[in-house]
């Protein structure tokens, strides 16, 4: 077990590298099994998401051969199509896209309800209806199995009550072999669920419309292997923009795509910080003090909701009265409770959150909530006058490759320490 330490007050300087997108490539991952050949998978990125997925794969049947540090070639040919248990699933959300690749390669699934971020009920009704509509019986078991079952998949069309990423993904996993063709109405259009497509195509699939309200897929028989690499991370380049911006830095993010940032590059523009486009980087110069702003999330290509504690952060000494509405999920403002321990004066109500910018942070134990609040408390740390100690940054490792070298590139003064150590330095301190 360790502590995130951060001694705040220095702006960022210099360069960071993206990584492959955690949320794209726990997809590609996912709909490796629709093919009984090996498929390469590059950019993926070093986080704990993505090495419990492999395991998980590894654990059903899977061939997982691991490429260096950022590339893996899977073969699923050998893949067990009985129970993914609830001691695999638990770990994350995106556990239930097995659902939808076991049902669309073997035409039946048994797989556990998944784990993830705790942001209030997180139904999956709409997926579950998906699968419906393409011919599954669906049934509950025990130990939390949702098990699925069809003579022959076949296409539908669906229409989805609201643009969930989840439902998308798993729907098109499900379609892309079925008979005939499926219309997804009303679906997410963010940037992972067009690299999952891509990559389905690239497998032989024919997907069309992602990105936009309508995907489309014909059904075919067989899926082939390809070789293929993940989009860089969206929340990940986000999340070091508002850090260069939190802390009146300058810092080149390589390794983005400029089109999948504009609702964060409109927000950091309203706070007056300077935002430089180039093909595959962004600069990011910011001034000593950022002014207020409104945020709502909403889904792509509105603000999004995975970027809204880095702005509470940022927000929390920006100047003047900023106010964020969570547009996705009903409790995502816990994370504030641990800026006001830091000074900033913040109240929430239900799905609102107003924030009146102090001068300044101060260093304070806090503890990652989860693994956007996490990265809210690196901001806010890097931010503050004084020390903070960042606890359960487990949550932080799922999501964010080597934050810590990362940032120490950039100039933090950030390091971890073991849990033990860090109450032994206190009990000195003292
Ligand atoms: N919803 C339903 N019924 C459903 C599906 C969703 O009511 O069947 C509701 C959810 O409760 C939520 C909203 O619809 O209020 C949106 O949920 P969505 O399905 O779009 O989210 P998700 O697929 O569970 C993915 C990301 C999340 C990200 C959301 C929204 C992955 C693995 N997770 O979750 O990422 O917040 O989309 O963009 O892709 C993160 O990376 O930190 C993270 C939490």
């Amino acid at each position: 077990m360790e502590k995130m330490i951060i001694n705040g007050g220095r702006p960022l300087r210099g360069e960071v590298t993206v990584s492959g997108a955690k949320n794209a490539v726990l997809a590609l991952l996912s709909a490796t099994v629709l093919a009984k050949d090996t498929c390469r998978i590059d950019n993926l990125p070093n986080i704990s998401d993505v090495s419990i997925m492999l395991h998980i794969l590894h654990q059903l049947g899977a061939d997982v051969k691991r490429v260096g540090r950022h590339a893996v070639e899977i073969n699923t040919r050998y893949f067990n199509s009985g129970v993914v248990p609830h001691e695999l699933t638990k770990h994350f959300r995106a556990s239930y896209y097995l659902l939808g690749a076991l049902f669309g390669r073997f035409g039946h699934a048994r797989v556990a309800m998944p784990g993830g971020c705790d942001f209030g009920v997180r139904p999956i009704d709409q997926h579950i209806r998906g699968f419906e509509l393409l011919g599954a019986s669906v049934s509950f078991e025990e130990n939390a199995v949702i098990a699925l079952k069809s003579e022959q998949p076949s296409g539908a069309p669906v229409y989805l009550d609201m643009a969930s990423v989840g439902a998308t993904i798993n729907i098109m996993l499900a379609a892309v072999r079925a008979r005939g063709v499926t219309i997804i109405e009303n679906a997410a259009k963010e940037p992972h669920v067009v690299d999952l497509a891509n990559f389905l195509n690239s497998m032989g699939a024919d997907v069309r419309g992602a990105g936009t309200d309508v995907v489309k897929i014909h059904g075919v028989r067989e899926l082939h292997g390809c070789d293929y690499a993940t989009i860089p991370d969206q929340i990940e380049a986000g999340t070091y923009m508002a850090a260069a911006a939190a802390t009146g830095g300058e810092v080149l993010i390589r390794n983005v795509i400029p089109k999948h940032m504009e609702s964060i590059t409109a927000k950091l523009l309203e706070c007056g910080v300077t935002v430089e486009e180039f093909d595959d980087s962004i600069l990011v110069a910011a001034p000593h003090r950022l002014q207020r702003c409104k945020i709502k999330t909403q889904p792509h290509p509105g603000f999004p909701t995975d970027m809204q504690p880095q702005f509470g952060a940022l927000l929390a000494t920006a100047e003047g009265t900023s106010i964020i509405s969570e547009g996705i999920y009903d409790n995502r403002f816990r994370y504030m409770e641990q800026l006001v321990r830091m000074g900033g004066d913040i109240k929430v109500d239900g799905k609102v959150a107003v924030i009146e910018g102090v001068d300044h942070l101060k260093g304070a134990p806090v503890k990652a909530y989860d693994l956007r609040a996490g990265a809210a408390m690196v901001i806010a740390g890097l931010m503050a006058q004084g020390t903070t100690e960042i606890e359960d940054i487990e949550y932080i490792d799922r999501g964010y490759e080597d934050i810590v070298g990362k940032l120490a590139e950039l100039g933090a003064e950030i390091r971890l320490m073991p849990v033990v150590d860090a109450i032994r330095d206190v009990k000195v301190a003292n």
